[in-house]
């Protein structure tokens, strides 16, 4: 009976172990420029009959594993208190397709600090699960660096255009040189 109830218990950590319930990202890695806009997209596994307030999410971005909240949901409600101040006023969250099993949040004016590791938990009545991506904020208001050569290749093909031309004109002096030792050697035999 012990035995029994033991498999029972296995076979039910299994099955929410191999993922019944799953969190994805729509995206892994998110490049974007300063002050522009993104949408970042996690999904999850819903069913039909899924209740808004089963789902409990913490979205937060870790910077030196150190979280800083940037979006929660509990119980199917926004907690905006628990926002990090970073975020605060940036973030808009669709609550549409949430029922999709949809967490999408739009971050806007983006700054080079949102850049790092995002981790969304999520949990419903069928599990639990989450998920990571990353995102990349690359400053704008600096001038592009300096690029003396805009396009390199004129330049290094004309030094390969040198050396090309260094190059035969050591193959023909050699091959007067050489001509003129035969010759020499020629007009000496024939002496
Ligand atoms: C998660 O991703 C897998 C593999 O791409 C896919 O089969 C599954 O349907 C996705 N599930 C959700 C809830 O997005
Ligand atoms: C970014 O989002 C904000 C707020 O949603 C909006 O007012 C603005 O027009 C958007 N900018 C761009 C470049 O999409
Ligand atoms: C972020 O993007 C810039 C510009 O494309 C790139 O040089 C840099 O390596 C990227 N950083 C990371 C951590 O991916």
């Amino acid at each position: 009976m012990k035995m029994i109830f033991r498999i029972l218990l296995l076979i039910n950590l299994i099955s929410w172990v191999s993922g019944t319930f799953v969190v994805n990202v729509t995206q892994t890695s998110y490049q974007a420029e300063e002050n522009h806009n993104i949408t970042v997209e996690w999904t999850f596994t819903t069913k039909p009959d899924m209740s808004i307030t089963s789902v409990n999410t913490l979205c937060s971005l870790f910077i030196n594993h150190k979280p800083l909240v940037l979006f929660h949901l509990h119980d199917g409600v926004e907690v905006s208190e628990s926002q990090h101040q970073q975020f605060s006023g940036r973030i808009q969250f669709d609550k549409h397709v949430l029922r999709e099993g949809r967490i999408r949040l739009q971050l806007s004016r983006l700054r080079t600090e949102d850049s790092g590791l995002y981790l969304c938990d999520v949990k419903t009545d069928d599990g639990f699960g989450s998920e990571t991506c990353r995102l990349n904020v690359t400053a704008a208001d600096h001038p592009e660096p300096q690029r003396p050569t805009v396009s390199p290749e004129p330049e290094s093909q004309g030094w390969i255009g040198l050396y090309v031309g260094l190059g035969l004109t050591a193959a023909a002096v050699l091959l007067v040189t050489l001509c003129f030792a035969l010759s020499r050697c020629f007009t000496k035999s024939t002496d």
